[in-house]
């Protein structure tokens, strides 16, 4: 038998809508073939991937398919009702929302390093998951968002999708349908299923989101600052035709002075950054147009509470990693 976790030599790129609806409509008998009569489950983060999967999969089987999406609290400025609005209404699935902002930041109240962090929160998304997984009866599939260079880069399977974290009594079969593609190919897949281009062309965002870019011990105060400000940054980032590969804000842990009505006072600062890379191994720092910085910095500093300086990171990778943590 031939293993089914490389991708064939003579496999087309998918390139065009009709080499994408041509694997659409194989996948769809290929999972009505494994899945059957059966319901199948998945962590739906809202990212590219994911989300092309849930698509997918909900145009095979419906609301057979259960989604579990877990806020964190350091999704972006409205990614969680995005996310919810899509899988209600223009692809019902079963869809289960968990706020779970609160554990999350309870658990990462006062812990400044940021490897700790990571652990913190894919432990306790795996804990979430595993317990709304519990909740659900007669699942008999766990579908994942994996890409081919997850596989090739022996990654496996995602880290916040991890079915190796789930607790052993969980037995699920997996269902991985664009598993031999690359990230081009998920997004013209995505497209032809009739997902939004602002899902389609997302760009991508860390698992541990926000928390690697609210620098040091995450505190309230600069994480709605830093939601907010990120959501002004991509809004005017995003218009640069083409869009960066990444491109984001990051809030130190540090007060600098400002002054307001003649009176001193401390205030946080916001760190622009956007980078273009092919494999994130290195990455350019990308020119942002002057009167672009500009009104970032004047809608920044107007409508977001507490920051007082607008900075911009121009460092490349190597040296400077893309994230700030
Ligand atoms: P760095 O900061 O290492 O990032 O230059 C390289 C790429 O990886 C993303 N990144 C992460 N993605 N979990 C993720 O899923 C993480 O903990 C994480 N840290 C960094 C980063 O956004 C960039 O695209």
């Amino acid at each position: 038998m031939s293993d089914t976790s490389i991708r064939p030599q003579n496999m087309p790129r998918i390139n065009t809508p009709e080499l994408a609806q041509a694997f659409i409509y194989e996948k769809l008998d290929e999972i009505n073939a494994q899945v059957g009569g059966g319901k199948v489950l998945l962590a739906l983060s809202g990212g590219v991937d994911s989300s092309v999967v849930a698509a997918l999969i909900a145009k095979a089987i419906g609301k057979r398919l259960t989604c579990v999406h877990v806020n964190h609290g350091l999704l972006r400025k409205g990614e969680p009702e995005e996310v919810c609005k899509l899988f209600t209404e223009d692809f019902p699935v079963n869809l289960v929302y968990v706020d779970a902002s609160e554990r999350f930041l309870g658990a990462l109240a006062g812990v400044a390093d940021p490897e700790q962090k990571r652990k913190i929160i894919g432990g306790l998304f795996i804990d979430v998951f595993s317990e709304e997984a519990r909740k659900l009866h007669g699942v008999g599939f766990l579908a994942q968002g994996t890409i081919y260079p997850d596989i090739t880069e022996s990654k496996g399977v995602k880290a916040h999708h991890n079915v190796g974290g789930l607790p052993e009594e969980m037995h699920f079969e997996l269902c991985e349908p664009v598993r031999l593609l690359y990230k081009d190919e998920v997004r013209m897949v995505g497209k032809q299923l009739g997902l939004p281009d602002s899902l389609v062309y997302r760009q991508p965002f860390p698992g541990p989101g926000l928390a690697v870019r609210c620098v040091g011990a995450i505190t309230r105060d600069r994480l709605e600052a830093l939601r907010e400000a990120d959501a002004i940054v991509c809004e005017e980032i995003g218009k640069m035709n083409p869009a960066p590969w990444q491109y984001f804000c990051a809030i130190p842990d540090f007060q600098t002075t400002g002054v307001k009505g003649g009176k001193r006072y401390m205030g946080w600062s916001v760190v622009i950054r956007a980078v273009n890379t092919v494999d994130a191994v290195t990455a350019q720092a990308v020119e942002i147009p002057w009167s672009m910085l500009t009104t970032i910095r004047d809608r920044i500093i107007a409508t977001v509470p507490g920051v007082n300086r607008v900075m911009w990171d121009f460092s490349d990778k190597p040296v400077a990693t893309i994230e700030w943590e």
